[in-house]
C-alpha cells in the first residue's frame, strides 16, 4: 500500500467549482469524511492550494510530510474556522488579536505560543514551541473547516521545493500519483501564499511577505512591523521560519530575473509593456501579477524553451512578495 493516500479513479477525485448547492455539499462532506478518517485532500484557499490533513492525527501529519517529500524541520501551518478555535492551540495576546481581527479570514498567518495543552501532532509544529494560524477566507475551505470540525493542517499541495498550486491541475501535475482527492475550488483568487507573522511580545515580524503588505499591517497596527532579511536566513536551520529557505519554489529551468530582452532559447515572462510569451499584467497591477505568477512559471516550465526569463516587477505592495518568491525560484 502507498501510504494512506488510497488511488481512486479521476471522476472521483475532482470536483468542479460549479457544480449545484448539493453536489457541493455532497463534495465537502465526501472530504470532511476522508479527513476525520486520516487521509489527505487537497484544498483550495484564497492563496494556493493546500494539501490538507487533520493536524491532531500524527500519522496523517507523517503522510503530508512523505507526500510532499518536505523536510521535518520545516512545520506546517494549521487553518482554523475562527479566532476562538485558534485560541485553543495559540496564545493570542493584544497584538495578535489584533491581528487576527482585521485580517482574518484571510490571508495572514499568525505565528504565536502554542498553548500548553495544544492538541496537534509534534511533527506540525516540527518541535518549536510556537504555531503557525491561519483563518483562510475561501468559502469551500471555511465549510471544509466547519463541517468536518477538525483543525486542518496544510502546506502547499507541491512537492517540497516546487512550485505552489493555484488551480487544482497544478496539484495532480505536481504530486502525480501521490495527489489525494481535490477539492476544485477554480483558481485560487491571490496567486501568492499568505503573509507569515511572528508576534513575539509588542513586537510584530514579518517571516514571508505575502497579500497582506507591510503598509497595511503598520496602518492596523498604528506602528512599524519588523522584517526580516531573507538573504540572512538561507540554509540555516535555526531560522525564524524554517521554510524561508533561499531556494524555493523552482522550476526545473535556471531563472533570470529583470529580464527587459530575451534570448531565443528563453520563456519570457512578461509585465506591463514588456509583453513576453506570457503577461503577468498587461496593466501593471501588481494583485493581478500575483495571481497569476505560478501559473506563469508552470507554463514556463512545461514550455519547449531552456530557460526561463522574468520581467521587472516593481518591488512595492504585493510586489515584495512576488520578487520574493521569483529570488527564491532563481536561486
Ligand atoms: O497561503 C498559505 O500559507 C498556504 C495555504 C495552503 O494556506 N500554505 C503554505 O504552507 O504556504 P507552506 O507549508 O508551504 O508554508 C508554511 C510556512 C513555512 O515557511 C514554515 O516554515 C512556516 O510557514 N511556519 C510554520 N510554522 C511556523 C512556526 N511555528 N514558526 C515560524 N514559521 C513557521
Ligand atoms: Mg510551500
Amino acid at each position: 500500500m502507498s501510504g494512506s493516500n488510497d488511488h481512486i479513479d479521476d471522476s472521483a477525485r475532482r470536483y468542479g467549482n460549479d457544480v449545484t448547492g448539493e453536489a457541493k455539499a455532497a463534495a465537502i462532506a465526501a472530504a470532511a469524511r476522508r479527513l476525520q478518517s486520516g487521509k489527505l485532500v487537497a484544498v483550495p484557499t484564497e492563496t494556493v492550494y493546500g494539501l490538507a490533513a487533520d493536524s491532531t492525527n500524527a500519522d496523517a501529519i507523517a503522510n503530508i510530510y512523505r507526500t510532499k517529500g518536505r523536510p521535518d524541520f520545516n512545520p506546517l501551518i494549521v487553518h482554523v474556522p475562527h479566532l476562538v478555535a485558534a485560541r485553543k492551540l495559540g496564545v493570542f495576546n493584544q497584538l495578535a488579536a489584533r491581528l487576527a481581527e482585521c485580517f482574518w479570514p484571510g490571508p495572514l498567518t499568525i505565528v504565536v505560543p502554542k498553548t500548553p495543552d495544544c492538541p496537534v501532532a509534534p511533527a506540525v509544529t516540527a518541535g518549536l514551541d510556537s504555531i503557525a494560524l491561519r483563518c483562510p477566507a475561501h468559502l469551500l475551505m471555511q465549510e471544509l473547516l466547519k463541517v468536518s470540525g477538525l483543525f486542518l493542517a496544510a502546506p502547499s499541495a507541491n512537492k517540497s521545493g516546487g512550485i505552489s498550486p493555484t488551480i487544482a491541475a497544478h496539484v495532480t501535475r505536481s504530486l502525480g500519483n501521490d495527489a489525494p482527492m481535490i477539492l476544485d475550488g477554480g483558481p485560487c483568487h491571490n496567486g501568492v501564499e499568505s503573509t507569515i507573522v511572528a508576534v513575539r511580545g509588542n513586537v510584530c515580524q514579518i517571516l514571508r511577505p505575502g497579500p497582506v503588505t507591510r503598509e497595511e499591517l503598520e496602518t492596523a497596527l498604528g506602528k512599524a512591523v519588523v522584517i526580516t532579511d531573507s538573504k540572512n536566513v538561507a540554509g540555516d536551520k535555526k531560522i525564524e521560519s524554517p521554510g524561508q529557505l533561499s531556494s524555493h519554489y523552482a522550476p526545473a529551468k535556471p531563472v533570470r530575473l529583470n529580464a527587459v530582452n530575451v534570448a531565443t532559447h528563453e520563456y519570457h515572462i512578461g509585465f506591463g509593456t514588456i509583453n513576453g510569451h506570457y503577461n503577468l499584467s498587461a496593466d501593471s497591477d501588481l494583485a493581478e501579477a500575483a495571481s497569476r505568477l505560478f501559473a506563469a512559471m508552470h507554463l514556463a516550465d512545461n514550455s519547449s524553451l531552456s530557460c526561463i526569463a522574468v520581467a521587472p516587477v516593481p518591488d512595492k505592495g504585493i510586489g515584495t512578495a512576488i520578487n520574493d518568491r521569483l529570488t527564491r525560484a532563481a536561486s
